[in-house]
């Protein structure tokens, strides 16, 4: 019962292609998408007119026309692995709802000929050839015109094409890796978010969901893999035909297939074994198979076949990544109240990979660094990074594949609830991380972004191709998941999950609006959420809301914050929690005015305490700022000092008052006595953000008053030092995981702070380590601190330390190991030195994905180098460097981040 004819009301909507206006594309209204909701309703007159049209009127559109929709794909692909080339042919089973000449597709990189194309309406045993295939470049579309009208119903689109496995990371394209030594290429995918078009023709948009029916012909002793199981394997002589099962309906952005040479760990999620338990939010058992395998199929249990593939040799490095996903995956399965759809879960390194990881339907894709953990080798960081990243995709598998956003204007959903839910993983995996205090530097670099006037609401409009790279920044990621958060504490954990289960249900494949998880919020716990939300979603920036204490009465007041100083025009419904000397009590309400005046009972008791102490915001859930009285900001900062605050309400203490500060709304003398109020600090993320702050301050003042900088070094040292002393450089026998981060971020504060001993004791343990890389004196959580100060030691005559780095660099085989080496690279106090750090980031010995890590790790001292040389090769290199779109996201999603998560 597919039907593609909008309903009544939205067909009043202008539909661009059917429009009789002669500039389509001055109309602001964008075309309705078929629903597949709606019931059958006959085509209208406006629709009939679809046979009319000519090929200019798809051009410049934001979307397909919707006359005829995709069913099924018959999709088969030949890569040829040597020659870097592919041939293919799609055979999709298309309904056509409404009268015309024309069908139009997807496609861009691929060499189609007319004479490869035809279309058989089923039943007819006719083959209709088309008159005229276009294909219009900027669209990125082909544009298929038959001499007759097509008939209703059901046919079959054949095209057959040819590509190119390119190197951009993006569309169907080859990453090398080495084997035995020698160079060898895969092919991979990447496909969002509209990149399915350069492997095959098709309806390259998130609402044109279909089944996918998939075969591969490669060579015999390559692994390859798609969405779905192999169904079957046929082999003929150096190549094979691998067939795959059918996938349940689907967006062509989650499609995915691979070629290699790979070994894996499987494991399984033991279904049916999983105890009934007495709460809504489950205990997670674990149950894993004896590791290793052969071939597909096998069910040695029941439930479902999870495997982490890596290179040749290294499948060892898959556990700990394995052993989260099949406790992902029992955990979303009751999270969501729905078991994950597919029969298996691939999870797979790729040597050359855009960004961080790609959620594919059943066939994750990562880098390296976010998906392998070596116990002797990878840190502390690259574990939570691990974890944290597998729990994002695999939350994916409901949150986007099964249920879909609509549009691209809704792509914050996926991703913004993919990165609250993946805290929510890690926190019920790894209760020791304390994760959700680590959030909060989420939502710190979500308010950096939108403090800035050029920001952007988390919904936006798409209208082009071009636009959807943009939006996978900070604000959909970020803020996305800092306002979710916020509603959940709002509305409570129970019934947030209860309504987010009905909503999966209610939308199971198919597709969502931002709009119908509000709606099933609404429902489920009789709040106004609509009204809440859209002041979140639907503008840009955030507000800071003031609190003055006068005559017993609390005085609101809320501005639009911006770092620039200045104020803003927007207005929030903000939720506010606030609580008054003690935790026990606290008060709830929704600010919806500019201002207001607010009675608290138990006020005028409380203000007479010695160590009274008001804080809004409780647990920083809200995404918004406070800016307190000088009264009440005194008290708030005895009560850090005395260690009476939550751990998240002495970050959020300290990173509203940063922020005001840099905003000039606040004296920096102010900030820095916060600052020392954190002397007792216990709490890693607090710490490690009072660190990142007084760095950050370091910074600028070495730009803005460098006299002050000897003062400003003293004053960071005095702080730093006895935590040091603490924490000292050697893994103390069975600390936790924080204090192993700790360590990290303190040596490295101080190594880029130049502090003397720390800069001695990390060459003396490096020259160690540079003899034996197996040495317990340099464990992996304090070599990037090593590195950083031994690079301080390098100038342009003495460059021992840098070519010691580059040994290192080029000996190991993790990538982990290369990216904490390409980070500290380029921090020499020597401008040639950077110089060199930065012409090596261009070299063939770093991977394009990898350059970032260079020009992250660029120090203060060396920006005004870095940028001169940044300007003199950008316009030369960066097409050599291919940097896409998917790249830059990248830039601007970590880049911002304080300090490397990847590192
Ligand atoms: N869907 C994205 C991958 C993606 C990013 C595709 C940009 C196309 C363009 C994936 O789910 C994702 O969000 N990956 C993150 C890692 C995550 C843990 C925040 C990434 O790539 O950084
Ligand atoms: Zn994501």
């Amino acid at each position: 019962h597919y039907n593609i004819s909008p309903s009544p009301k939205k067909r009043k909507a202008k539909r661009f292609w059917l429009n009789s206006s002669p500039n389509p594309s001055a109309s602001s209204e964008r075309p309705t998408l078929p629903n597949l909701s709606f019931p059958h309703t006959p085509p209208t007159p406006a629709v009939t007119m679809a046979a009319e049209q000519s090929a200019e009127h798809f051009r410049g559109q934001a979307r397909l026309p919707g006359f005829a929709a995709p069913r099924r794909y018959d999709l088969r692909l030949t890569p040829d692995l040597a020659a870097c080339t592919f041939a293919g042919s799609v055979s999709v089973s298309v309904d056509v709802a409404a009268p015309t000449r024309f069908l139009v597709v997807n496609a861009a990189d691929l060499d189609v000929s007319p004479g490869d194309v035809h279309f058989a309406p089923k039943g007819s045993g006719q083959v209709l050839l088309p008159v005229e295939v276009t294909s219009a470049l900027e669209d990125e579309i082909l544009i298929i015109r038959f001499n007759e009208v097509l008939p209703l119903g059901e046919g079959t689109l054949v095209i057959a094409f040819q590509g190119t496995l390119n190197d951009k990371m993006k569309g169907f394209y080859r990453s090398v890796y080495e084997l035995n030594g020698e160079k060898k290429n895969m092919a991979v995918t990447q496909f969002e978010p509209a990149d399915a078009r350069r492997c095959f023709p098709c309806w390259d948009e998130p609402s044109f969901k279909a089944v996918f029916k998939i075969t591969l012909e490669v060579p015999c002793e390559t692994v390859a893999l798609s969405n779905m199981p192999v169904v079957e394997e046929k082999v003929n002589g150096p190549t094979k035909t691998v067939y795959f099962q059918e996938s349940p309906i689907m967006s062509t952005y989650l499609v995915a297939v691979i070629v290699g040479m790979f070994d894996y760990v499987e494991a399984f999620t033991a279904d049916g074994t999983v105890a009934p338990l007495p709460h809504y939010l489950p205990q997670v058992s674990l149950s894993l198979s004896p590791l290793g395998g052969s071939c597909w199929p096998h069910f040695p249990f029941a439930g479902t076949s999870v495997r982490v593939y890596t290179q040749v040799g290294k499948s060892a490095q898959g556990k700990f990544a394995l052993e989260v996903a099949v406790k992902t995956l029992i955990l979303f399965k009751e999270y969501f109240a729905v078991p994950y759809p597919l029969p298996k879960m691939d999870m797979i390194a790729i040597p050359d990979f855009a960004s961080g990881a790609m959620e594919n339907y059943g066939l994750v894709t990562y880098r390296e660094t976010a998906l392998l953990f070596d116990e002797r080798h990878s840190a502390a960081a690259n574990k939570q990074r691990v974890a944290v990243v597998v729990a994002h995709e695999l939350a994916h598998q409901w949150f986007g594949n099964l249920v879909t956003m609509e549009w691209w204007t809704h792509l914050w959903l996926n991703e913004g609830f993919a990165t609250w839910v993946s805290y929510l993983a890690a926190d019920r995996f790894f209760p020791e991380w304390n994760v959700w205090i680590q959030f909060l530097e989420e939502s710190t670099t979500g308010f950096r972004l939108d403090a800035l006037a050029g920001s952007h609401p988390i919904e936006v409009d798409v209208n082009h191709v071009d636009e959807i790279d943009e939006i996978f920044d900070a604000i959909s990621y970020r803020k996305g998941a800092a306002v979710i958060r916020m509603l959940q504490s709002y509305l409570g954990a129970e019934i947030f999950q209860k309504s987010l289960a009905a909503y999966i249900k209610r939308f199971a494949y198919s597709n969502a609006k931002t709009e119908d998880l509000w709606a099933a919020l609404e429902e489920g716990s009789g709040e106004p959420v609509k009204t809440l939300m859209h002041s979140w979603t639907k503008q840009q920036g955030y507000p800071v809301v003031s609190v003055k204490l006068k005559d017993g009465k609390l005085e609101l007041e809320q501005t639009q914050f911006l770092s620039s100083g200045s104020e803003g025009v927007g207005q929030w419904v903000v939720p506010i929690t606030l609580c008054c000397c003690s935790y026990s009590v606290q008060q709830k309400f929704l600010f919806r005015g500019k201002q207001d005046d607010f009675n608290l009972s138990g006020l005028v008791e409380c203000q007479k305490k010695d160590d009274f102490w008001i804080k809004l915001n409780v647990d920083q859930t809200g995404f918004y700022r406070v800016s307190y009285d000088e009264e009440l900001a005194s008290r708030l900062r005895h009560a850090v000092e005395t260690n009476i605050l939550s751990a998240a309400d002495r970050y959020g203490v300290l990173d509203d008052t940063y922020a005001l500060c840099m905003a000039g709304k606040q004296k920096l003398v102010t900030l820095l006595h916060l600052i020392a109020a954190y002397k007792n600090e216990t709490e890693y993320t607090v710490l490690a953000h009072a660190i990142n702050t007084s760095l950050s301050i370091y910074e600028m003042m070495a730009v803005a008053a460098p006299e002050e900088l000897v003062n400003m070094k003293k004053f960071l040292i005095d702080f730093l030092e006895p935590f040091a002393q603490r924490v000292g450089w050697d893994a103390k026998s069975g600390e936790g995981h924080l204090n192993a981060l700790l360590r990290g971020t303190l040596l490295s504060a101080l190594a880029e702070l130049g502090h003397q001993s720390t800069i001695d004791e990390a060459v003396r343990r490096f020259n160690v380590f540079l003899e034996d890389r197996e040495t317990p004196l340099l464990p992996p959580d304090v070599r990037k601190a090593a590195y950083v100060a031994l690079m301080q030691t390098v100038n342009k005559s003495n460059k021992s330390g840098y070519e010691s780095l580059l040994k290192i660099y080029r000996e190991t085989d993790l990538s982990q190991e290369k990216v904490r080496v390409l980070g500290s690279l380029a921090s020499s106090p020597d401008p040639d030195v950077v110089r060199e750090a930065l012409n090596f980031l261009l070299s063939s010995e770093v991977r394009n994905q990898d350059c970032i890590f260079v020009l992250r790790g660029v120090t203060a001292a060396a920006h005004e180098v870095a940028w001169t040389w940044l300007k003199g090769k950008l316009g030369l290199h960066s097409r050599d460097l291919h940097w896409t779109p998917a790249h830059l996201f990248h830039h601007r999603h970590c880049l911002t981040a304080c300090h490397g998560r990847e590192g």
